[in-house]
């Protein structure tokens, strides 16, 4: 009886709380909230609502999900944990933002359940799978899962940078390294090198699984800014890494693939950095092979690849390429 009480109060809260819509920041705001003597009691009052509603909001999406997806056991644990972080965040409704320990308490609840929900991705992925496995997919299902995805993922993103910004505004966890860095967004983001890090990174792991990797050759093109000085931008690096990464990581395969067996070596990945008049590009192209016309329109599709399903034992060592998410979730990073 206890616990269908507890179900009960928690289905309300989140009929309650899915009925607000989320808010949506820009950079922009970020920056300006970050910037001067940020608030950590404005923060935490304007997160417990706001989490709490994104989560609400996602959940009522999952519900939506076909039955036979949402019983796979993958599926049921990333429900579980978003049910767990949105109850544990209710328990902030009440405490008074001039508690000390409020703040601090709170504080300490965002990283659980940032660490709580680092897996959500190929948990998330890893049902699909078991789903796929066991019933098929036909076209109308496949475009609702992708469509489905897409807005999924992007909800965690913009959830994930709420959190980080209060953590790392308020928290001690703020990095010594970058004393610039407005919670996680730097105001003087050298591209340059968020492309030689996400490259090393790549080649580290190219070089793990066929004992070599191409070469990078960088170029700049500044036409804007000071010509020589190379281009600087408003941006949160670790967004920036992370689809420069999955990048090198195709281009790497696809070029050893190709060229493992050649007299002449490894052709190099190039990276071309430009800073127009209005936007900046980076363009990564590669040697390899490219992809035919007839199959670009599969290349965003969450579970489409050409290597072979790596193993999801947690033990196993980081797979180069084969959960086919790489191109889907860089593409959401890029708004
Ligand atoms: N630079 C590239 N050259 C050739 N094929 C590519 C390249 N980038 C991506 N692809 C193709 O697109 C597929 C999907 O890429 P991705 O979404 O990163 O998933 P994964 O790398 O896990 O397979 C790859 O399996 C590969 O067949
Ligand atoms: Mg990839």
């Amino acid at each position: 009886m206890r616990l269908f009480t507890v179900l009960l109060k928690n289905t309300k809260k989140i009929e309650y709380y899915s009925r607000f819509s989320p808010s949506p920041l820009s950079i922009k705001q970020f920056l300006e909230f970050g910037r001067d003597n940020a608030c950590e009691k404005t923060s935490f009052m304007f997160l417990r609502k706001e989490l709490p509603v994104r989560l609400a909001n996602t959940m009522r999406e999952v519900n939506l999900l076909p039955d036979n997806l949402l019983s796979q056991p993958s599926i049921k644990l990333v429900q579980k944990w978003y049910m767990q972080s949105f109850v544990e965040l209710l328990g902030y409704e009440n405490r008074k933002p001039e508690d000390p320990q409020a703040l601090n308490d709170f504080l300490e609840l965002l990283i659980e359940i940032r660490n709580r929900h680092n897996d959500v991705v190929p948990t998330m992925a890893q049902g699909v799978i078991e789903y796929k496995e066991k019933f098929g997919f036909d076209p109308f299902i496949s475009s609702n899962i992708q469509y489905f995805l897409d807005r999924f993922y992007t909800n965690r993103i913009s959830f994930r940078m709420l959190i980080n910004q209060h953590t790392l505004l308020f928290g001690n966890d703020t990095n010594p390294a970058h004393p610039k860095h407005i919670g996680s967004i730097d105001p003087t983001c050298n591209v340059a090198e968020v492309v030689k890090d996400a490259y090393e990174t790549a080649k580290m792991l190219c070089e793990q699984y066929y004992l070599a990797a191409p070469a990078l050759q960088i170029q700049e093109f500044n036409m804007k800014q000071d010509k020589d000085k190379s281009i600087q931008a408003v941006y949160v690096p670790s967004h920036l890494f992370h689809m420069l990464f999955e990048l090198f990581k195709n281009s790497m395969r696809a070029s050893v693939e190709l060229h493992e067996d050649s007299k002449e070596g490894l052709p190099p990945v190039k990276a071309k950095v430009t800073l127009g008049k209005e936007d900046l590009s980076i363009k990564i192209s590669d040697r390899g092979g490219g992809v035919p016309l007839r199959k670009i329109d599969r290349l965003f599709n969450y579970m489409y690849s050409t290597a072979p399903t790596p193993s999801l034992e947690p033990s196993s060592t980081v797979p180069l390429a084969g959960f086919g998410y790489g191109l889907p979730i860089s593409r959401l990073y890029t708004g």
